[in-house]
């Protein structure tokens, strides 16, 4: 019997992955939840359609690459089928005028154990990339008899979902972080919604950020869908664009953390990991000081690391700092060009999306 699907961490030793690719990719039109995420002062603001080709060829270069990498070293490789990004999404409740990228997968699928969760996604220009990872799940589900393949309830995306005076330009850093504090985001609690990226896997625990693309409501689906796992919400109050826990906390391997130290864990959130002896360390500081143009993500994708079993890692080249302090955290480091696949949606962990990893559901916290 063949497995193909099976992952419950992000540390164990990975055997099968997608990574994603850059073709077609479009900066969507502002909507609701994107303008929030995009700084007041980003060249993106404002601007909307195809990203230059040539900026598409060179993150598909690096993508390319990061697979040869991969393969390499003995991990299978899959890629979407993209689709022509730039069309208008039209639904009963919303139009929106192109598509984005079906970059990065990590957003978009997650992977618990045998099962494949294709995930409730806030962006209206989100809505149909799911698509580009179809005939890979409908791959797996031809070859392995225990791969379970689910959609999280479809989002509806109407004028409901969205808090419609969230959003103003002139809103300090310190008034985000106060909304940040607050747990009071773009979203409301209309209906389930969450990226996938936000949900961090331990075994049978899941730490799923509360913050600007994943709501209270998705929290309460995954209780019920897991009834036998713990779903732990956690915030960082340090980040005023809170989305995705993957720039912020990162695990390499049991019992080891990395935490971004502009956005610290609470202490009473912290409790769980160090009374089951883990150790949350602080990342290193990121090499750069602005993220590459046309970027929605921070600097912080310095930390966005692939970790290929409990002591090999790859990182971003350029972070230097980071890759110093994974030397000196026991790992073997991995370095490979990455920077210029940022601005399609994130670094090694956002552009990959876990098939199999060797291991079992661990309870690391009992
Ligand atoms: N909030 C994150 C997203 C990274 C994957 C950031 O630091 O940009």
């Amino acid at each position: 019997m063949t497995k193909i699907v099976n992952s419950w961490n992000d540390f164990d030793p990975l055997k099968h992955v997608i990574v994603g690719r850059a073709d077609h990719s479009c900066v969507p039109p502002e909507e609701p939840a994107t303008s929030e995420k995009v700084p007041v002062d980003s060249p993106m603001r404002g601007m909307w359609g195809p990203r230059p080709l040539e900026t598409v060829e060179k993150a598909n270069i690096q993508l390319d690459n990061l697979a040869r990498v991969l393969e390499e070293r003995g991990v299978k490789v899959d890629r979407p089928s993209p689709l022509n990004w730039n069309q208008p999404v039209n639904t009963p409740d919303f139009r929106t005028d192109s598509m984005m990228t079906c970059m990065p997968p990590r957003d978009t699928l997650l992977t618990i154990g045998n099962e494949i969760i294709e995930a409730a996604m806030s962006f209206r220009c989100r809505y149909w990339e799911y698509l580009a990872f179809r005939p890979l799940l409908s791959q797996y589900f031809e070859q392995d008899p225990n791969f379970l393949w689910t959609q999280a309830p479809r989002p509806r995306l109407s004028d409901k979902s969205y808090k419609h005076n969230y959003y103003d330009e002139k809103i300090s850093i310190e008034e985000r972080l106060v909304r940040t504090a607050n747990k009071d985001f773009v979203t409301t609690e209309e209906e389930i919604l969450f990226d996938a990226a936000d949900v961090l896997r331990l075994g049978k625990d899941l730490f799923i950020q509360h913050g600007l693309t994943t709501n209270r409501k998705a929290m309460e689906w995954f209780k019920r869908k897991y009834p036998n796992f713990r779903i732990h919400a956690v915030n960082f109050p340090g980040d005023p664009y809170p989305i995705h826990i993957d720039a912020t906390f990162v695990p390499l391997r049991p019992g080891l953390i990395i935490n971004n130290p502009h956005r610290k864990l609470p202490v009473e959130q912290r409790k769980i990991f160090e009374k089951n002896g883990w150790q949350i360390v602080d990342a290193a500081m990121p090499a750069h000081k602005e993220p590459p143009p046309l970027c929605y993500s921070s600097v912080w994708l310095s930390m966005n690391c692939l970790v290929l079993d409990h002591k090999t890692v790859i990182v971003e080249a350029s972070e230097t700092n980071q890759l110093e302090q994974m030397d000196k955290l026991g790992m073997n480091v991995i370095p490979i060009h990455f920077r210029d696949a940022y601005a399609f949606g994130g670094g090694l962990h956002c552009s990959t999306a876990d098939v199999y990893r060797e291991g079992s559901c661990e309870d690391y916290f009992p």
